[in-house]
């Protein structure tokens, strides 16, 4: 069975819903998991609950990240964190397949389990397995004292606060600025220089900031939502940094919708659902400012050619060239680029909400779903 958080318990406030209050106290919740925690002089980041000290997070040879939902998507986003600024190789896996497929579990390996609830049976049955084959495994929880939050070994508190609603907003926010401080340590015990170091917590400090600039645009999202929610199918399309972007988009999208909404790497576009855009199935594209920026406008075109509706996720620098003012366009402010994918999460979560509204769905209560999964 399944049990819920009650909201009785809670107050939106003047929100219509949770999980508006919970979109928009993100800017205070992310300050709240930065606090105390980044170290401007020395470029890196101060996780006292690892209980690891730096011999031993050098001596990490690899990071197996587990999680359920979006919190596996998240955990997608914090293995390309910390491949990128640490070079360990990282993956994420969910926790509900991770204990069935007889899993190695090496002793050089840092696992993480990513929970908000801290109550799902899939990811503490994970964290159990691990701890039978000898492994050490952090949490990456936000309830405090909870199920995993006590079986771990050390971990990092989310600090985002009770969230209510089925769709995790600020939670998974903190999820993530708690991956990319884990990335900047590890990373500065081993070749992340210290200027780099200090470019990213710089980059970190501005994101509350960042977020709240996304928020702002609430009622043009809401429009550009409006028109999403009228399609009974959608693509969310994203690489490399902004796949686990369009994998959450997507989850979220669907969860409140229940329109089908799916998620694909644009790369592998022409490899199959290409067959599928038709002027009825809109496509919200991730478009970060970065290495694959060209690329990415390229399969735009693609999209477009085929009569293909397009929301594009972006940013202020980027050219569409021909495309500009054929498609909704959607800048989130720029940072640094190891840490674009949260902002482009950002309005995201405010679509789905619309869509969602618009449809006259409960919002916080979505149907088949429960806050958190505690019992097999
Ligand atoms: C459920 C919810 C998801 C959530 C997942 C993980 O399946 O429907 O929205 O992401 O559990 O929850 P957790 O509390 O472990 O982060």
């Amino acid at each position: 069975k399944e049990v819920d958080i009650d909201p009785e318990a809670y107050d939106a406030g003047d929100h219509e819903s949770f999980m508006h209050k919970e979109m928009l106290e993100q800017p205070a919740r992310a300050e709240a998991v930065l606090r105390g925690r980044l170290d401007d002089k020395f470029g890196t980041g101060h996780l006292g609950g690892l209980n690891l000290d730096a011999r031993e997070l050098r001596a990490i040879k690899r990071v197996k990240i587990l999680g359920c939902g979006s919190a596996y998507y998240v955990g997608q986003m914090g293995a390309s964190l910390i491949e990128e600024l640490a070079r360990i190789p990282a993956d994420a896996e969910a926790a509900s397949e991770f204990r069935y497929r007889n899993p190695i579990v090496e002793p050089d390996t840092l696992y993480v389990a990513v929970s908000q609830s801290g109550e799902t049976i899939d990811t503490l049955l994970a964290v159990q397995e691990i701890q039978r084959k000898g492994g050490f495994v952090i949490g990456l929880v936000n309830v405090v004292g909870s199920a995993i939050a006590r079986e771990v070994d050390g971990g990092i508190y989310l600090h985002a606060g009770p969230e209510v609603a089925v769709a995790s907003t600020k939670a998974l926010t903190n999820m993530y600025l708690a991956f990319a401080m884990l990335a900047v340590q590890l990373g500065r015990v081993r070749d992340l220089s210290i200027a780099d170091g200090r470019r990213l917590i710089a980059g970190l400090n501005a994101i509350p900031g960042q977020i709240d600039q996304v928020l702002a645009a609430e009622p043009e999202l809401a429009v550009v939502a409006k028109s999403l929610a009228e399609a009974e199918s959608l693509f969310f399309i994203g690489r490399v940094r902004g796949f686990p972007v369009a994998r959450e988009g997507a989850q979220k999208f669907k969860e409140i919708s229940y329109r089908h909404a799916e998620a694909y790497q644009t790369s592998e576009l022409k490899h199959g659902p290409l067959a599928l855009i038709s002027t009825a199935v809109p496509t919200v594209a991730i478009v970060p400012d970065d290495e694959l920026v060209e690329r990415n406008v390229a399969a735009l075109h693609e999209i477009a050619a085929r009569g293909g509706p397009l929301t594009v996720v972006t940013h202020a620098g980027v050219d569409l060239g021909d495309l500009a003012g054929k498609v909704e366009r959607i800048d989130v402010p720029k940072n640094e680029r190891e840490l674009d994918p949260i902002l482009l999460t950002i309005p995201l979560q405010v679509l789905a909400y619309h869509a969602a509204l618009s449809l006259g769905h409960d919002i916080d209560k979505p149907r088949n779903l429960a806050k958190s999964v505690t019992v097999e």
